[in-house]
């Protein structure tokens, strides 16, 4: 389904080496779960899916606050990290959608300084000044991130 998508992205396949860890924490603690390593879109969208996570969507400011002490109490706090926001090609022409439930981005978290014109939904760093300190910015997919994962959610929950 999400194949229009993942054709419009460059795969370089750059698998992380042996005894990585994939995240920076046990990932039966929380529900939001914060990468170890760098990965460009597509291989962010498979580790979550691979371990049983999807990519996390930012809908409320609630939301933002959970993830924004997840990201402080794993000292990423200068990294920026990948969400589950696409880009994506649809019937109704380009819109940007949380990958995992399909839903329409509505809350509106962006940096004011983004044209949203690339197509994967990058949470800036909580450091970084001039894009509103964890605001999103619309990043090229090809490029290696941090990213965060969420538990898989419940079909309420997502709708
Ligand atoms: C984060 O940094 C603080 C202060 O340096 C330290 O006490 C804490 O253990 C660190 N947390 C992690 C998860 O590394
Ligand atoms: C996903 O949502 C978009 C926008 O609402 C819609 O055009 C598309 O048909 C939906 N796709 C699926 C598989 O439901």
């Amino acid at each position: 389904m999400r194949l229009a998508f993942f054709l419009a992205l460059t795969v370089a396949a750059t698998f992380a080496a042996p005894n990585t860890n994939l995240f920076l924490e046990d990932t039966t603690q929380d529900d939001y779960i914060i990468s170890g390593v760098t990965a460009n879109y597509i291989q962010a969208y498979l580790i979550c899916k691979r371990n049983g996570f999807i990519m996390a969507m930012e809908r409320t400011e609630e939301e933002t606050k959970i993830i924004e002490e997840k990201i402080k109490n794993l000292n990423n706090t200068g990294h920026a990290h990948y969400l589950g926001g696409v880009n994506e090609i649809t019937e109704l022409g380009k819109q940007w959608l949380w990958i995992d439930s399909n839903q329409s981005i509505t809350y509106d978290h962006w940096s004011d300084t983004d044209e949203k014109k690339l197509d994967c939904l990058l949470k800036s760093s909580l450091d970084d000044d001039d894009h509103g300190n964890g605001k999103w910015t619309s990043n090229n997919c090809a490029e290696e991130k941090y990213f965060i994962c969420q538990k898989a959610v419940t079909s309420t929950q997502i709708l």
